[in-house]
């Protein structure tokens, strides 16, 4: 750790890579003396077992989480003129990957408790135009689907979850990826599962969808050198597929330690007045990030880093208030529940690694500065 460095990161990614350091070091050597270092046998198994762990039928490995959601919009048929209606409230790469398809993302405001989008608002955002619903469930909390699938079935649109926060998520008792056509996973060093450099994977019970998406993903061959339709190069690196499936055999218990100490800093925060996730009880979120709201941001975040405490906040400009999606023309105002919010959280230290003595520290250092 350099000087620099918090005492309690916000991830501890090398305490992880400690515990599993021979074992990646042999997955990796295993790849470098096959030669086989894009797709390929590694590439295929990590596939199999992701989807296993999902319950679903089909997963197909791609080089970002990004390129996952665009690869399975378009899949699913969306492009040009059509319009997509998601949350403002997610990282910059969900209305990118709807925007890079030609098509138009319509934002329609979060519920407070959950951060999530509100599936009420989706359902009078819906026009002539509209194609798809790119649900996030952000921070690792599932989206209302079951609201979401009445409005997707009653007016013929197809849905893709963005489930870059989400590995694992379950909602009514069945994970994330497959309640619409397809869902879309990033595996960024900092997810709950993480590479050690940029994959993706794209999840469906659709057959079409898949192996419409393995085509896109790879110059549009299903055969080599027989191109039926214009691609990409978005394919899976088989090192990145090798250090995954290592880490995927422990997700489950690193999922575990995660909500027990999402439920440690509930047990704190909650009675002192914060406002937090409140996932409803139909979910099982998996606390890719713990949230708090307070009224005193710059001053506890300031409290936080003097006393070596990573935090993040995510995400400080919604987006239809980002310069870059200016021309959809959203006006500060216009989105109530995300423009507070985003005025309003800081994530916490949150991963397996994380030890009851580091919560109850930071808790000390944040409540004695912040205010509900
Ligand atoms: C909600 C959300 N969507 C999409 C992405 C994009 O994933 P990637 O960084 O792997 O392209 C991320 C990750 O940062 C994310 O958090």
């Amino acid at each position: 750790m350099n000087a620099v460095s918090p005492r309690i990161p916000i991830v501890d990614i090398e305490a992880q890579h400690r515990q599993l350091r021979s074992e990646i070091l042999e997955a990796l050597r295993d790849v470098f003396d096959s030669r086989a270092y894009i797709q390929g046998p590694r590439v295929r198994a990590f596939e199999t077992a992701f989807a296993s762990e999902h319950g679903v039928a089909h997963a197909v490995g791609c080089s970002n989480g990004t390129t996952a959601l665009s690869l399975a919009l378009e899949a699913a048929g969306v492009g040009p003129g059509d319009e997509v209606v998601t949350t403002p409230y997610t990282f910059i790469a969900t209305a990118e990957a709807i925007l890079h398809l030609g098509a138009t993302p319509v934002f329609v405001d979060i519920e407070p408790d959950t951060c999530n989008i509100d599936p009420r608002l989706v359902r009078l955002a819906v026009t002539p135009r509209t194609r798809a619903i790119v649900p996030v469930h952000l921070y690792g909390t599932p989206c209302a689907m079951d609201a979401l699938r009445e409005v997707a079935d009653e007016n013929d649109l197809v849905i893709v979850e963005d489930c870059a926060q989400a590995h694992l998520a379950k909602f009514e008792g069945r994970a994330v990826g497959a309640f619409g056509r397809a869902g879309s996973f990033s595996f960024y060093p900092g997810k709950n599962l993480g590479a050690c450099g940029d994959a993706g994977m794209v999840v469906s019970e659709d057959e079409d969808t898949i192996s419409r998406v393995r085509k896109l993903l790879d110059h549009g061959q299903g055969t080599k050198y027989l191109h039926d339709i214009v691609g990409y190069n978005r394919r899976m690196d088989a090192m990145q597929a090798a250090i995954l499936g290592v880490k995927l055999r422990h997700l489950e218990k690193w999922t575990s330690r995660r909500r027990e100490n999402a439920a440690s800093y509930d047990a704190r925060l909650k009675p002192a007045g914060f406002q937090v996730i409140e996932p409803p009880d139909n979910v099982e979120p998996v606390y890719h990030l713990y949230v708090v709201q307070v009224d005193n941001r710059e001053e506890t975040t300031r409290a936080l880093a003097s006393n070596g405490i990573g935090f993040g906040i995510h995400y400080p400009i919604p987006l239809h208030l980002q310069p870059s999606l200016s021309e959809l023309g959203y006006k500060a105002g216009s989105l109530p529940v995300t423009e507070a919010t985003a005025g309003r959280v800081i994530s916490l230290p949150m991963c397996a690694e994380l030890s009851r003595d580091r919560i109850e520290r930071v808790c000390d250092v944040l409540t004695g500065v912040a205010r509900p």
